[in-house]
């Protein structure tokens, strides 16, 4: 290949370039994060701030390498920019962001942390799909959020509305957003007065069966704190946990999912619910397959 004699010089400024931007984007990404975690910036303070302190609290909620994830995910345009912090659970934060064509995206990012960890490990155990278990606790967070990812695949797949998973790596999921422009969807829980409560029933009866029989995956933790109520209808989020139908104890979790739902809709007014002939009707339907 004929090579520019100005190709080595160019080199070194893109180099030099480069390295200005990665320090521009490292620098927004921090504000970014600290932003995230609503740590007040007052941007003349924050350079006498030490910076061992700054690190430290940036550290407490995210690690280095996913503090580098980030990075890299800004850097090469996956995403533009992280707004904002939508939701802090216990094992992961959600944040609103925008992808390069200036449209909003879900990001999970799980925390790495050895008590969740531990718990994980009993999910993870038993489902087929996942035959070595690692003891690292990186490790383990890593299978988890790649277990929601591909979960939230099938069920996509399956044509159920649970948010379009986008991108996986490490601990930090990509998804397709739910709400209006930056104000995401409200839960099911949170919603005063149900409009047509039979109706979404009968949406989410059907995403439990069709998630059983066709994606062939039990929830496992599905209530109304993991519904999003968006556009009238309900979202189904929050897969890390569902298993597999042919895990042991499938069965216990699918019991205890359509207790769930049906409880919430007894509270909000619904009579002569029959949870038990639901359970029985889907479990009629898988032997005649
Ligand atoms: N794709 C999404 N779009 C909009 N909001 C979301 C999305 N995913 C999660 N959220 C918000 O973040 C909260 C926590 O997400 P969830 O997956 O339930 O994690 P966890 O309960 O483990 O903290 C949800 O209750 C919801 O308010
Ligand atoms: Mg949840």
């Amino acid at each position: 290949m004929e090579r520019d004699n100005n190709d080595g010089n160019n080199e070194i400024e893109e180099e030099k370039e480069e390295e200005l931007f990665k320090n521009d984007i490292e620098e927004s990404l921090r504000e970014s994060i600290d932003n995230l975690q609503k740590i007040s910036i007052d941007k003349k303070r924050i350079r006498k701030i030490d910076e061992s302190k700054k690190r430290a609290a940036i550290d407490s909620v995210f690690d280095e390498r996913t503090i580098i994830q980030l990075n890299k995910l800004l850097t090469n345009g996956t995403l533009e920019r992280i707004k904002g912090i939508i939701s802090a659970g216990k094992e992961a934060n959600v944040y609103l962001a925008y992808d390069r064509q200036g449209k909003e995206v879900a990001i999970k990012i799980y925390k790495i942390d050895s008590n969740t960890s531990k718990w994980m490990r009993n999910y993870i155990i038993g489902d087929p799909r996942f035959k070595k278990i690692p003891n690292n606790i990186s490790k383990i967070i890593y299978l988890w959020a790649s277990k929601e990812y591909k979960n939230l695949k099938r069920a996509h797949a399956a044509g159920l509305k649970v948010p379009e998973p986008i991108f996986i790596k490490n601990n930090i999921l990509i998804m397709e957003y739910v709400g209006f422009g930056p104000t995401p969807a409200p839960k099911l829980k949170d919603i005063k007065h149900l409009k047509d409560p039979t109706i979404i029933l009968r949406e989410i009866s059907i995403f439990i069966k069709t998630l059983y029989l066709d994606a062939k995956l039990v929830h496992g933790d599905l209530s109304e704190f993991n519904i999003l109520y968006h556009n009238q209808k309900p979202v189904i989020i929050d897969m890390s946990q569902a298993v597999s139908i042919q895990h042991p104890k499938v069965e216990v979790f699918l019991v205890r999912d359509i207790k769930n739902i049906f409880n919430f809709f007894l509270k909000n007014g619904l009579k002569d619910l029959d949870p038990e002939s639901f359970y029985y009707e889907i479990i009629n339907e898988t032997k005649k397959r």
